[in-house]
């Protein structure tokens, strides 16, 4: 059960948001299979997203990359299943869409690295990370899927 309760951080970025893509985003997830643990749709101050990509603050793109992410509101989410953190960055795609293949949510979507209208964390450590900067923990939903024991063996 514990390795099913893996938990991974979302966000659709601001051009994802404005490009209409909530819908298709959110039903990739749950077509495979991953549980919804905590949605909001916010528009995420400068501070919030320094913190976010604090790792970044020393490449070129840092500035450009708060001021694209803080553009616009964006949806953030948890989700929660088997390998969810590796599986969702394969569901994203590569950080550069160029690079994304065809099925990968970048892949399918857009074009840009500046302009690639999703996040997905990296790690566990990073996951759980950004889940508390993001979510408090009462935010957060815990409920069995009806359609738990038709996913896992
Ligand atoms: N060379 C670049 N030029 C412009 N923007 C970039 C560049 N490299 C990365 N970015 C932006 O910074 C984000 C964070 O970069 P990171 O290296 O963490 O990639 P990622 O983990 O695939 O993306 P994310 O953390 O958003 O899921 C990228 O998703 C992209 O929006
Ligand atoms: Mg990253």
């Amino acid at each position: 059960m514990a390795a099913k309760a893996e938990r991974t951080f979302i966000a659709i970025k601001p051009d994802g948001v404005q490009r209409g893509l909530i819908g298709d985003i959110i039903k990739r997830f749950e077509q495979k299979g991953f549980r919804l643990v905590a949605l909001k749709f916010l528009q995420a101050s400068e501070d919030l997203l320094k913190q976010h990509y604090i790792d970044l603050k020393d490449r070129p793109f840092y500035p450009g990359l708060v001021k694209y992410m803080s553009s616009g509101p964006v949806v953030a989410m948890v989700w929660e299943g088997l390998n969810v953190v590796k599986t969702g960055r394969v569901m994203l795609g590569e950080t550069n869409p160029a690079d994304s293949k065809p099925g990968t949510i970048r892949g399918d979507f857009c074009i840009e690295v500046g302009r690639n209208i999703i996040h997905g964390s990296d790690s566990v450590e990073s996951a759980n990370k950004e889940i508390s900067l993001w979510f408090k923990p009462e935010e957060l939903v815990s409920f069995k899927s009806c359609a738990f024991n038709w996913i896992y063996e």
